[in-house]
């Protein structure tokens, strides 16, 4: 049985006392639920810090929104697997679409990157989706499938319950338009037997979680009627109250 997932990505969002007080706000409305549900809360580099403060001793995770490959080195701006473990990250998002498509990350880049920080331990989301051209031209099931195989290739796969693959259409992401139950499973069908490919047996604890435009109005529909294992949540996330309500409403 697969323990759903509800993670929130922050994004470029949350200056420290806002951070601290979001972080705050949910815990307290969340205090015992997290037995049935992983919770990971997602927020820039600059507040991880703030929000380890906040949630030590419970069960709530600390994540960053990206990784570099290497180690240490001559990388201006990048930050290494080694730094986010040190800074109290146990999980971190690869390939997230803002990522591919406003910062030019290449499905070569999201593998390196998906590799590396599994090698250093940490827990991985890598993230999948089409545009809204790809779907309408039929092509998703190809491009997703391109980005799955491409990511997880010639991967060691030693804790499979470290491997998260979110799929997360781009037209669904901060448009309030969510994918349907039926769309998220058809997805969800494609990626779990590409993994079953790659990983055999290893590959039914590997979670496929969906994102885009999550909200508590939408999460039941979307967990309940579909095979998906979580969410990954945007905008939702930014607020006490809706982010405590998925959390809730996923592990009912
Ligand atoms: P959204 O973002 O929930 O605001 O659509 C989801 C994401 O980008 O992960």
């Amino acid at each position: 049985m697969r323990k759903p997932l509800i993670a929130a990505n922050w994004k470029m969002n949350m200056l420290r006392w806002e951070a601290e007080e979001l972080a705050r706000s949910f815990l307290e409305k969340v205090p015992d639920l997290t037995e049935y549900t992983d919770v990971v809360l997602i927020p820039p580099y600059t507040v991880l810090d703030v929000v380890k403060g906040v949630i030590d001793g419970t069960n709530v995770k600390l994540g960053a929104q990206n990784v570099f490959w290497e180690e240490k080195g001559a990388f201006t701006g990048e930050i290494s697997p080694g730094m986010l473990k040190d800074s109290g990250c146990e999980w971190v998002i690869v390939g997230h679409s803002e990522r591919r498509h406003v910062l030019g990350e290449t499905d070569d880049m999201v593998k390196k990157k998906a590799r590396a920080a599994l090698d250093y331990g940490l827990n991985v989301i890598v993230c999948v989706g089409e545009t809204l051209e790809e779907r309408e031209s039929g092509k998703h099931i190809k491009i997703i499938t391109g980005q799955v195989e491409i990511a997880l290739s010639d991967l060691e796969l030693e804790t499979p319950h470290s491997l998260v693959i979110a799929y997360e259409p781009v037209w669904a992401i901060g448009t309030g338009k969510h994918a349907t139950p039926d769309e998220a499973n058809d997805v969800q069908g494609t990626i779990r037997e590409i993994t079953g490919n790659i990983f055999g047996d290893k590959a039914t604890d590997v979670r496929i979680i969906y994102g885009g435009s999550v909200t508590p109005d939408n999460i039941k529909e979307l967990i309940g009627e579909s095979h998906i294992d979580g969410a990954l949540v945007g905008g939702a996330g930014l607020k006490a109250e809706s982010l405590a309500e998925i959390v809730k409403l996923s592990g009912e």
